[in-house]
């Protein structure tokens, strides 16, 4: 996820951008650049990899006295991680650092060649600074050039802008990505798109609502809405503290992270998703010819998202499909066969016995892929191929954002793979590529519902054993669920699938065994009811989640009702969620470091 910073004031301004990068590292990046304007003239710096990189390459700069800066942490979307595609991004005189998307940048962009522009990156926010300086030509004061620039503008963003025609000001906007504005006695101004970098800095500081914007210089801070109207700046003291900072009011990560879904989601598919087809720019197409089976391998939730992928391959790309458990798989003298494409699935992209497996099938000559959230990691270096999920770092021992983008990414590649084996019709594809646009809307969450989850989790603090269950992908999201709850809370879960209990569990069915049932309206409703009522007849305490209301349960968390079954699937993926968290937070467990487990496993 990337990260701003900005600074308008005496000496400080090489410092207060690095620590600024530095503090922001923790949301992942993968290049990192920052420009500074003193005496009119610019110097930028940009560095791909660790911020290590930059800061030895900014070793000699020493700009002492008055100056301006901006610096960005880059987390690829457009275009890959290379130094060209780094902010600030350079127009003539002027450099710009963006978060968030600017959806009509091929539009804008094309405009803008016609007239002779030239783009050095293949990123949305190029496209800002070169409509900046193209009305700077036009409009009466660089401001008005600025908000010309930003009425162009479709999407969500959070701008800084320097131009040497105004070389103590910085220009500022907000629609959708985080901005906020630290003042301190000694009229300096910070900017960062979270507190952190602003402890130490700033004393008090302004949260930007969205479609605000303005400008600051040493002696100025001018706001203004997005009606255009000037507005007094409202003063918030800052927190002090950097860890609580980190979390932006959030209890825990894996509570931020949650929260974090629809973002993160949109960023997995940015790019990705076109009116009618799937495009994965980092795919070359013919790396599925040839290919009569896909075997996914993986560890953990990570496996949990390829077997609920392995129903999407097989429904729409009509590809056989089998999900190994990468322990396993590395043991059983498994039969490797070359029409075959391997997949491993990691989030890490380190998990040791997962590494292992993609290595027996490169020695085995099949053609390999790796999903993975961490570009560089050994994952990506030895695969033949390779999808990033860009969930941005994980904090939360609990894996919730990284499974959420895994299953975003196949859901795409399950429908990118129909295309090239020509197994789903254009309409048919159209009604998916308009479902998966849903998805970062069925993820965001609704106060009333985290709170009914939070009332109910009292009930849910003990028993004799908890088992999920579902049908179809709702069996893989009941393994996770139980996952979840395992890991944070130390009560014993299972993942089932519903049409099975009555071959075995359903003997331990009582009032202390609690069944949590995944009861999606748009796939195979009344088969899984049936088996619900099966466990409510045996007197299993029954907490059923589903758009449809349901009196056969003890407690009931109603979802909403969507044109997909997948987007139920991710409504109920963040109610499991919360579940487990709240659970555990009325246990009085660290939800963030479980004990004995660890975020990423390398060791067999
Ligand atoms: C560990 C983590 C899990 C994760 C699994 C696989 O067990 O605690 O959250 O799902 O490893 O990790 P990977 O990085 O390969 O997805």
């Amino acid at each position: 996820m990337c990260g701003i910073v900005g600074f308008v004031g005496t000496n400080k301004v090489k410092d207060v951008l690095l620590d600024g990068l530095k503090e922001l590292e923790y949301r992942g990046y993968d290049s990192a650049g920052i420009a500074v304007l003193q005496d009119k003239e610019f110097s930028s710096y940009k560095a791909v990899g660790k911020l290590d990189n930059l800061v030895q390459k900014v070793a000699d700069f020493d700009p002492k006295g008055f100056a301006i800066g901006i610096g960005h942490t880059r987390w690829a979307t457009h275009g890959k991680p290379t130094e060209l595609n780094a902010h600030p991004h350079l127009g003539d005189a002027s450099y710009v650092v963006h978060n968030g998307i600017i959806e009509n940048y091929q539009e804008i962009k094309n405009e803008l060649m016609a007239e002779g522009t030239h783009f050095l990156s293949q990123t949305d926010t190029e496209v800002i600074v070169h409509l900046f300086e193209k009305y700077l030509a036009t409009e009466a004061t660089p401001f008005e050039a600025f908000q010309k620039t930003l009425a162009k503008l479709e999407g969500a963003y959070a701008i800084l802008l320097a131009t040497k025609s105004m070389p103590d000001t910085i220009f500022f906007a907000k629609n959708g990505s985080p901005m906020i504005v630290g003042v301190n006695d000694e009229g300096e101004k910070v900017f960062a798109s979270s507190d952190a970098p602003l402890i130490g800095h700033a004393k008090d500081v302004i949260y930007l609502g969205d479609g605000e914007y303005g400008f600051v210089s040493p002696t100025a801070l001018e706001l203004f809405d997005k009606r255009h109207q000037r507005v007094k700046p409202s003063l918030t003291p800052l927190p002090t503290s950097k860890l609580s900072a980190q979390k932006e009011g959030y209890r825990f990560f894996m509570e931020k992270e949650i929260y974090e879904q629809s973002d993160v989601i949109s960023d997995a598919m940015l790019g990705r998703l076109q009116d009618e087809s799937i495009n994965f720019d980092e795919l070359d197409p013919t790396l599925f010819d040839g290919i009569n089976e896909i075997k996914l391998c993986a560890c953990g939730t990570s496996y949990h998202s390829a077997l609920a992928s392995s129903y999407l391959f097989e429904r729409y790309a009509k590809v056989r499909t089998s999900v190994e458990i990468a322990s396993e798989l590395r043991y059983k003298e498994p039969l490797l066969l070359k029409d075959t494409l391997f997949v491993v699935i990691s989030q890490s992209g380190e998990t040791a016995d997962t590494l292992e497996t993609l290595k027996m099938a490169k020695a085995a000559g099949l053609k390999t892929l790796v999903i993975c959230n961490v570009d560089n990691s050994s994952m990506v270096r030895l695969a033949d191929a390779s999808i990033l999920t860009r969930a941005g770092i994980e904090k939360g021992v609990a894996s919730t954002k990284a499974f959420a983008t895994q299953m975003t990414v196949f859901w795409m590649l399950a429908l990118y793979v129909s295309q090239l084996r020509n197994t789903l019709s254009i309409e048919k594809i159209k009604d998916q590529i308009h479902a998966l646009r849903e998805v970062p809307n069925s993820v965001k969450i609704d106060d009333n519902l985290h709170e009914k989850i939070r009332r109910l989790s009292k009930r849910y603090l003990h028993g004799h054993g908890f088992f999920f269950i579902g049908r179809d992908v709702f069996f893989p999201l009941a393994l996770e669920g139980a996952l979840k709850l395992k890991e944070i809370t130390y009560l014993h879960a299972e993942g089932y699938p519903s049409g099975e209990m009555k071959h075995g569990p359903i003997a331990m069915a009582d009032p202390e065994l609690f069944t949590i049932a995944l009861m999606p309206k748009g796939l195979l409703y009344d088969k899984t009811k049936s088996n619900v009522e099966e466990l409510s007849a045996r007197d299993s305490t029954i907490c059923a989640i589903s758009p449809v209301t349901f009196d056969k349960a003890d407690d009931f968390i109603q979802t909403k009702e969507h044109g997909h079954y997948m987007l139920e699937f991710f409504e109920m993926m963040v109610v499991l969620q919360l579940l487990s968290m709240e659970i555990s937070v009325r246990l009085g467990n660290d939800v963030d470091m479980p004990r004995n487990l660890a975020k990423s496993v390398t060791v067999e």
